[in-house]
């Protein structure tokens, strides 16, 4: 059975009532017919049938024991970092999502939990930087936002010789392209209010664990702590998942085409994009992802902040907003926006130049997003080029893009 067959029908019809969609159970608590004698749910935050459903559906689609699902991608973040404790360490991608550089420093630092920032690209720094204290070892492939790939098996097996947990923040890839847990991983998380939700009208989060014993442990942590996923939301994020596979084909084709279009355009300097051959981890991201995602990146020749700004204030289709993974395309300047909370000399060192841009390729039209970008490369930078040559080649790059399935 393909893949897609199996995520529909990983969504089970009730059945109580037989309803194909999930039913939403909007309560709190359950009655008990005697006190803890009940139908397996006794209190909403601990346990609610919609949001198992979920959990239930993400870990099959990780191929891992226990999902859990949290109000969003940081609760989801601060649940595995609850698992450590005073003097432990993190050994983290350095080119990190900007919310959890900061869960990490700002707030676990006062509790004794250090982290060591490491470009995760080359698994030597792994070995090199790991200590007696590392107990996890933090990943994000591809990263948000220089799109750098790690090598996921090549790092569990350091993770797993050094004794220590290996997490991957799969947010950018999604369970459709790529799977840590078959790969080494011990624990994957989503911020699951980008390709899973697929919309943009929700926050979520989500982890999974191999193993059911540390899932149990997150669990726990889970009811503990209280920052649970409603109802409606672990509904929006089924339906999201419903059609996850052919959004991310979409995605990934016209990714391609954009990520193309930029490569040959003068006023670009760095294109950022798992797929192209230029990227120095392509082999590795085809190793071990079905496809390159639909994040891409650049730099514009002029590295300032104000012509990035000049960019991204220019674009039609491509509006102006945090976030990625939904069926409208997004651009945002990190520098500005997601990783502001990092030091601008961090963030550059970790290759967040000033200029860099960011896009999220929607669901438009590829042709119609090429055609938006080189309009506002003509407003800012009055360099026109001629695409005719990309355009022509959409369809080609449409059959071939997602084919290692
Ligand atoms: C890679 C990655 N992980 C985690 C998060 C945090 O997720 P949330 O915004 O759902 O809390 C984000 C948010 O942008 C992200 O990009």
């Amino acid at each position: 059975m393909s893949t897609a067959t199996q995520l529909i029908h990983s969504i089970p019809v009730d059945p109580l009532t037989g309803a194909i969609s999930v039913p939403i159970y909007q309560t709190s608590t359950f009655v008990q017919e005697a006190p803890g004698v009940n139908k397996g749910y006794d209190y909403a935050r601990t346990g609610n049938p919609t949001r198992a459903v979920l959990e239930q559906l993400i870990a099959q689609l990780e191929k891992g024991a226990v999902g859990i699902a949290f109000a969003s991608g940081l609760a989801a973040i601060d649940a595995i970092v609850k698992l450590l404790k005073s003097g432990d360490e993190i050994l983290a991608v350095d080119d990190i999502y900007g919310g959890a550089f900061r869960l990490f420093t700002n707030v676990y630092d006062k509790f004794g939990i250090k982290v060591n920032f490491v470009d995760t690209s080359d698994v030597e720094n792994v070995f090199n930087a790991i200590t007696p204290n590392t107990k996890l070892i933090w990943l994000e492939t591809p990263t948000n936002p220089t799109l750098k790939i790690s090598d996921i098996e090549a790092i569990a097996k350091v993770a797993k010789a050094s004794d220590c947990l290996l997490c991957v923040d799969n947010t950018f890839a999604s369970p459709v392209l790529q799977q840590p847990i078959p790969l080494g991983a011990d624990i994957v998380i989503h911020s699951a209010t980008k390709y899973l939700g697929g919309h943009s009208d929700l926050i979520a989060g989500l982890v999974v664990t191999k193993e059911k014993e540390l899932g149990d442990k997150i669990k726990y942590i889970q009811n503990a702590c209280g920052a649970i996923l409603a109802p409606f939301d672990s509904w929006l994020v089924i339906r999201g998942i419903e059609t996850l596979h052919l959004r991310v084909k979409q995605h990934c084709a016209s990714a391609q085409i954009v990520a193309e279009f930029l490569e040959q355009h003068p006023a670009v300097d760095k294109v950022f994009y798992p797929g192209l051959k230029t990227h120095p981890n392509h082999a590795i991201a085809k190793k071990q992802s079905k496809g390159f995602g639909g994040i891409v990146s650049f730099t514009l020749k002029e590295d300032t902040e104000e012509a990035a700004v000049q960019f991204v204030t220019q674009t039609q289709l491509f509006k102006l907003a945090e976030s990625l993974g939904g069926i409208k395309s997004l651009v945002s300047h990190p520098a500005n926006m997601t990783h502001k909370s990092i030091p601008a000399e961090k963030r550059r060192a970790a290759g967040v130049q000033d200029s860099l841009v960011r896009l999220s390729i929607g669901l438009e039209d590829a042709e119609d997003l090429v055609a938006d970008l080189e309009q506002a490369f003509r407003k800012v930078v009055g360099q026109a080029t001629n695409n005719g040559g990309i355009l022509s080649n959409i369809e080609t790059v449409l059959e071939n893009n997602f084919t290692n399935q």
